[in-house]
C-alpha cells in the first residue's frame, strides 16, 4: 500500500508551461490513494483548464480567492489547515517569490501564508530566472523556514535554452513524496528528549553568563523528531528563535533547571539528544538585588554539572544518546573523547569556528562521530541538517529493531 494512501495533498499548480505535467502528476497521487485538492493559479489556467484538472483529480479546483461558492463550501483557510502537505508543482519564480515575500494578493499567496502544513516546491522556469539572485534569494529563504525544493532538473528547457529549470517528471515527484511520508511515521511510537539554546546563570537581577546559542540547532532537530512522527520533549534556555510546532517545551532557563527537568523525563525516552549550549559555570551566592559595579570584578565562579554526561552515565538498555562537541581545534580528536567520558553513542561535532558560523548561522557543518569512525557531513541549512540527522537515528533504530545494530 502507498503511504500516500488518504494523504490530503493541495496540489498547487502555476502558470508555466510545465504545468501540463501537472495533470499526470495529479492522476498519479490520485492511483496511490492520496485525496487532492487542486488549485490553479490565474497564469495556469493559460496552459490547463480546470475540467482537466478537476477530472483527473477527482475534486473541484480552487481558483478564485473571492468566488462565493468556493468560500461558502470550503473556507480557504480551512482546506489550508486540512491539508497534509502543499505541493506546487510547477512552481514557477513568481510562486517562488509571492511564498518567500507573503504577498497574499491571490488564493495562493493565501493559502501559503494561512497554512501550518509543510510546503513542498517543485520549480520549473527558464534557466536564467532559475539562476537570478532574486529566486535564489527566494530559495534561500523558503529552505530557511523549512520549505522543501525538489529540482529542478538541468537539460533542454521549452523555450530553446539549456541548463536547470526543468520539472521533476512526475513519476520522480511521486517516488519522492512516497519516500517522504515514510519518513513521516519512521519515529512513530518513540519519544525524545532534546536539549537546545543556551543557559543563563544569574550574576544578580540584571545580569548574567550565557553564551551566543540561538537555539535554531535545537530547535530544527526538534521539528525534525517531531516531522518524523516522534513524541518530542524539549527542554530549552531563553532564545528568541521561533518554537518548533508539535513537541511538549519546557523552558529551563539555567543548567540546574535543565539537569532537573532531563534527570526527570530522559528515563521515558529512548533518543536523548543534547544540543545545548550549557553554560559551564554558575555564580556562588548569585545577588537577589543588582550588584554595584566594584562588586562584579571578582566574581566566584562554580561549575554547572554536566547535563548530558549524567545522561549519558544513567544510560537505560536501547537508549541512544547523542552529545554535541563544540570546538575550534582538534574537533575529532576533542569530539571522541566526549564520546567516551560522557558514554555517548554520538557526537555532533561541531567545528564552531567554520566559515560562515555556526552560533546563531542558519546553517552548519558536522562530523558525526561514532563508535567505529568520524564521517565528514557537508555544510547544510540547519533544518536541512537536522532531518538527515533524523534519518540517521530513525535508521539505526530500525536496524536495531531488526536484530542487525
Ligand atoms: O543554537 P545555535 O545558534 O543554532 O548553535 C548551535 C550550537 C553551536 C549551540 C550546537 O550546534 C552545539 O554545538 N551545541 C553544543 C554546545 C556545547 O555546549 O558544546 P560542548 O562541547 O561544550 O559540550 C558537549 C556536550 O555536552 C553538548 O552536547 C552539551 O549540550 C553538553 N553539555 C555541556 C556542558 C554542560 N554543563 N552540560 C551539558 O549537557
Amino acid at each position: 500500500m502507498s503511504t500516500l494512501q488518504h494523504q490530503h495533498i493541495l496540489l498547487a499548480v502555476t502558470g508555466g508551461i510545465a504545468a501540463y505535467k501537472a495533470l499526470e502528476l495529479a492522476r498519479l497521487l490520485v492511483q496511490a490513494g492520496a485525496k487532492v485538492t487542486p488549485l490553479l493559479t490565474k497564469a495556469a489556467q493559460k496552459f490547463v483548464t480546470p475540467l482537466s484538472l478537476q477530472t483527473l483529480s477527482g475534486s473541484a479546483v480552487l481558483s478564485d480567492l473571492f468566488a462565493d461558492a468556493e468560500e461558502l463550501e470550503i473556507g480557504h483557510i480551512r482546506i489550508a489547515r486540512s491539508a497534509d502537505l502543499v505541493l506546487t508543482a510547477p512552481a514557477t519564480a513568481q510562486a517562488l517569490s509571492r511564498a518567500a515575500l507573503g504577498l497574499a494578493t491571490d488564493y495562493l499567496g493565501t493559502l501559503y501564508l494561512a497554512t501550518r502544513a509543510p510546503l513542498i516546491f517543485a520549480p520549473a522556469m527558464n534557466q536564467a530566472m532559475w539562476l537570478h539572485p532574486a529566486t535564489q534569494d527566494h530559495l534561500a529563504t523558503l529552505k530557511q523556514r523549512g520549505a522543501i525544493i525538489w529540482g529542478p532538473e538541468e537539460g533542454n528547457l521549452a523555450c530553446g535554452e539549456e541548463g536547470p529549470g526543468r520539472l521533476l517528471a512526475p513519476a520522480e515527484i511521486l517516488r519522492r513524496l512516497e519516500a517522504y511520508f515514510t519518513a513521516r511515521s519512521s519515529l512513530k511510537g518513540i519519544r525524545c528528549l532534546i536539549t537546545a539554546g543556551p543557559t543563563q546563570e544569574p550574576i544578580d537581577a540584571v545580569r548574567y553568563i550565557s553564551n551566543h546559542s540561538s537555539g535554531k540547532m535545537g530547535y530544527a532537530l526538534a521539528e525534525a523528531l517531531s516531522e518524523a512522527g516522534a513524541e518530542v520533549i524539549l527542554l530549552h534556555g531563553p532564545t528568541s528563535a521561533p518554537p518548533p510546532e508539535g513537541v511538549t517545551r519546557y523552558l529551563t532557563p539555567s543548567a540546574l533547571e535543565m539537569l532537573a527537568q532531563a534527570k526527570r523525563l530522559a528515563p521515558r525516552c529512548q533518543v536523548i539528544i543534547g544540543a545545548a549550549a550549557v553554560a559551564d559555570f554558575s555564580v556562588k551566592n548569585a545577588a537577589a538585588g543588582k550588584l554595584k559595579k566594584i562588586n562584579l570584578t571578582h566574581l566566584e565562579l562554580r561549575p554547572n554539572p554536566d547535563i548530558i554526561a549524567e545522561l549519558g552515565q544513567a544510560k537505560q538498555k536501547g537508549q541512544l544518546v547523542i552529545g554535541f562537541a563544540a570546538e575550534t581545534e582538534r574537533l575529532i580528536e576533542e569530539a571522541t573523547r566526549k564520546r567516551k567520558e560522557k558514554n555517548l553513542d554520538w557526537v555532533v561535532a561541531n567545528q564552531v569556528n567554520q566559515v560562515g558560523g555556526v552560533f546563531g548561522a542558519e546553517e552548519n557543518q558536522i562530523t558525526l562521530v561514532q563508535a567505529h569512525g568520524a564521517e565528514e557531513w557537508p555544510r547544510f541549512n540547519k533544518k536541512e541538517l537536522a532531518r538527515r540527522l533524523v534519518k540517521r537515528i530513525a535508521n539505526h533504530i530500525q536496524a536495531k529493531q531488526k536484530g542487525e545494530a
